[in-house]
């Protein structure tokens, strides 16, 4: 049934049965109560290590080792994995387990393993629920192929969209990094010890090992550390990795505020804290004394030149021991109940490589869909597939976050699989003949893949050696010239034309927007993605992401973006925070995203008393899925403080749920969220402060789509 007739619809079936509507919107059917943040971290092992048995393992070991075995805990081994693993620690001789550690965020980088869409797809599926199967499911493969710790989740703050990991990480947002990294946390920590990463403000990768970035107090404690404060407060991350680059000035490996004062003492981090690998530690003595308790992968600093340092007095016995304990204590715990081992056929299991589908499936975002040109219509004859990247495996960055599957479906596998290979035409390039062109205008519809790959974004790696090029920084935001000429010659030919994207951030559309019918944001969607695009782009499935990232006009409207400087200033306001105080008009807002289905939010209600939790506020709003076909909408809430006397962003993300309707569904969805959030931070206390004002709460589906409010009175 075409959706613009429902509400009619309902209206007549009110009429007849004496239904309540409210601008439209029928009764609610049920309540979606809020989203189980506990649910999340259920069945953490390292939340569970603060016992007297673990205590007592650990001063048993330390009290048999002698300094020289006491440093050995302190760093990796080598350079070299081993059955690709790093290994770090372990002592024959008194039975202490070695680490074995891999990467990372989107998969195992060792052998074949599932490869998952990259975090910022992962982010825009908004769905914590699902990134917690993420983490339990790579852990699973982390554990069955032997190994114990997983160097993930990236969790830095996306500054500006051309940082060359942006595709490793989660979002722009704080609140909405902390939720997704806790929910990957809270489900790796089932099987190994996770490994938040890079501590701090690490979100530029041209400069990565010399960058110092300078930020107020304010700056740090509100925008670039909350999530990291959220994965060890509430997700009891085990270990924490320390960044390549400096803040305010001190490398984090030797940032005695950051690694002792904040991690350490303010939050009671009790896990212990690794560098990032071989630049990640410069020094020996600075660094033991501001907070570093491993160095990896090897002992350049941590191994003989510390016992020296020790012998010589410069290090006092006391924080190597503290240091030994802290990278004992998780061992102990693991040890005194130990997990069950992990049948290796998790590894690519049918059960996983689903999951990966299901991720990208729920990670796609359809940013335009001018008259409805998609979902494509069964009837649809011929489908013409352009673009050099349309057979292209295009999984993302080949740094460390490199994943290799046995397989993977190409956008134009999902699509031929999908439709057969009579009415999908593959003409592979980004510089089509004048014939190939003629194709294009006798198909239906034409579809671009366009985006990037590995050669022009990710891990910054300053060493030149063919099949190892990184892209690093994007110091543009716009496509390579060929694909925009692309994008522009076949809109100018095809009746319809689509464009699906794959990037590990936003991207600059400007110069061809207008030229195309239906754009969608594939990312990089993993070993599964061309199914997962072609099952969007049928219909099979309705689009349910949401942009984690705004998607800016250009970057002018962006914070300034200083790849080549060694001091960069962070300034307060970023991403849709920035967009909003400065009143510009992005292309594509924080939050939003199309479907096939349309919904309308109604009845906000707040109601101050969550029972035995007195600083938290309950707030339940109707949505009401307006639409012929089941649906996903993003219910998002962001508060902002008018009156405030300190500089505030003017709308902040503060509670969202993901929700699933059928055609016509009415739900009353509940969402939380603590009065804390709402707090500022006072350098001089050294705390958070809730300013007594009035808050308004603004309720919708992205950060510029904001129809509803309520009022929060903050004594
Ligand atoms: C990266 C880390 C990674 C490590 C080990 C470093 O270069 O920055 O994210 O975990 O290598 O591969």
């Amino acid at each position: 049934m075409d959706p613009r007739v429902l509400p009619g619809v309902v209206l007549s079936v009110c009429a007849l049965f004496s239904c309540k509507m409210e601008n439209g919107i029928p009764e609610s059917g049920g309540v979606i109560p809020p989203l189980d943040v506990g649910a999340l971290v259920a069945g953490n092992r390292a939340a569970n290590c603060a016992r007297a048995d673990v205590e007592a393992r650990v001063e048993a070991w330390l009290s048999a080792m002698t300094l020289e075995e006491k440093v050995s805990e302190m760093h990796g081994r080598s350079l070299v994995t081993v059955n690709g693993f790093y290994e770090a620690g372990g002592n024959d001789r008194l039975g202490i387990p070695t680490y074995r550690m891999v990467d990372g965020p989107r998969g195992v980088r060792s052998g074949n393993a599932t490869a998952f869409p990259v975090g910022m797809a992962r982010g825009a599926s908004w769905d914590p629920e699902l990134e917690r199967r993420v983490g339990l499911a790579i852990a699973q493969e982390v554990a069955a192929k032997g190994g114990n710790v997983l160097l993930a989740p990236t969790m830095n703050l996306l500054r500006h969209p051309g940082w060359g990991r942006a595709q490793e990480t989660y979002s722009e947002d704080s609140f909405h990094m902390g939720l997704m990294a806790l929910a990957f946390v809270g489900g790796a920590q089932n099987h190994v010890l996770a490994s938040a990463k890079h501590f701090a403000v690490n979100s530029i990768e041209n400069t990565r090992f010399s960058v110092s970035a300078n930020l107020d107090e304010r700056t740090l404690h509100e925008v670039y550390l909350p999530h990291f404060r959220r994965v060890v407060i509430e997700g009891k991350v085990a270990s924490v990795m320390s960044a390549y680059n400096r803040v305010n000035g001190a490398y984090a490996a030797e940032n005695h505020e950051l690694l002792s004062n904040i991690l350490k003492r303010d939050w009671g981090f009790s896990g212990f804290v690794e560098s990032d690998w071989i630049l990640g530690v410069r020094s020996t003595v600075p660094s033991v004394l501001a907070g570093l308790d491993m160095e990896m992968p090897m002992p350049n600093y941590f191994g003989a030149p510390l016992v020296s340092a020790v012998n010589a007095g410069q290090v006092a016995t006391r924080v190597i021991d503290e240091a030994v304990r802290r990278v004992l204590r998780q061992k102990a715990c693991f040890e005194l109940d130990r997990p069950a081992p992990v049948d290796p056929g998790v590894v690519e299991s049918a059960e996983h490589v689903a999951l990966a589908r299901e991720v990208a499936e729920k990670s796609i975002v359809l940013l335009k869909n001018d008259a409805r040109t998609l979902p494509l219509p069964a009837s649809v004859r011929q489908i013409a597939v352009l673009g050099a990247l349309a057979d292209v495996a295009n999984l993302g960055d080949r740094g460390s976050s490199s994943v290799t599957p046995s397989s993977t479906v190409t956008p134009y596998g999902g699509l031929r699989s999908h439709y057969g290979d009579d009415r999908v035409l593959l003409i592979p390039t980004d510089q089509p003949t004048s014939a190939d062109l003629d194709q294009v205008a006798r198909a239906d519809v034409a579809i671009v893949v366009a985006g990037l790959t590995y050669l022009e974004e990710g891990e910054f790696i300053p060493i030149q050696v063919d099949g190892l090029e990184r892209g690093g920084d994007r110091a543009s935001l716009e496509l390579p010239p060929a694909q925009v000429e692309l994008i522009r010659s076949v809109g100018a030919r095809a009746g319809q034309t689509i464009v699906v994207l794959e990037a590990g951030s936003a991207v600059v559309v400007e110069p061809w927007i207008d030229s195309v019918q239906a754009l969608v944001m594939a990312w990089y969607p993993g070993m599964q993605g061309g199914t997962a695009i072609a099952n969007v782009l049928s219909g099979r499935v309705n689009p349910s992401g949401k942009l984690p990232v705004s998607f800016a006009r250009s970057m002018d409207q962006l914070p300034p973006w200083d790849i080549t400087s060694d001091e960069v200033s962070y300034g307060y306001l970023h991403g849709y925070r920035l967009l909003d105080a400065q009143a510009e008009d992005p292309r594509f807002p924080f939050g939003f995203g199309l479907g096939y289905s349309r919904f309308q939010l109604g009845r906000l209600k707040l109601d101050r008393r969550v029972a035995g939790a007195a600083d938290r506020v309950r707030l339940s709003v109707d949505v009401y899925n307006r639409g012929s076909r089941q649906g996903t909408e993003v219910v998002q809430v962001y508060a902002s403080a008018p009156g405030s006397r300190f500089e505030r962003a003017p709308r902040e993300l503060r509670a969202f749920r993901r929700v699933e309707l059928e055609a016509g569904a009415v739900r009353t969805v509940e969402l939380e969220l603590s009065v804390a959030d709402l707090a500022v931070y006072e350098p001089d206390a050294r705390t958070f402060y809730v300013e007594p004002l009035e808050y308004v709460l603004h309720v919708g589906t992205s950060a510029r789509d904001l129809t509803l409010s309520a009022r929060l009175s903050v004594k």
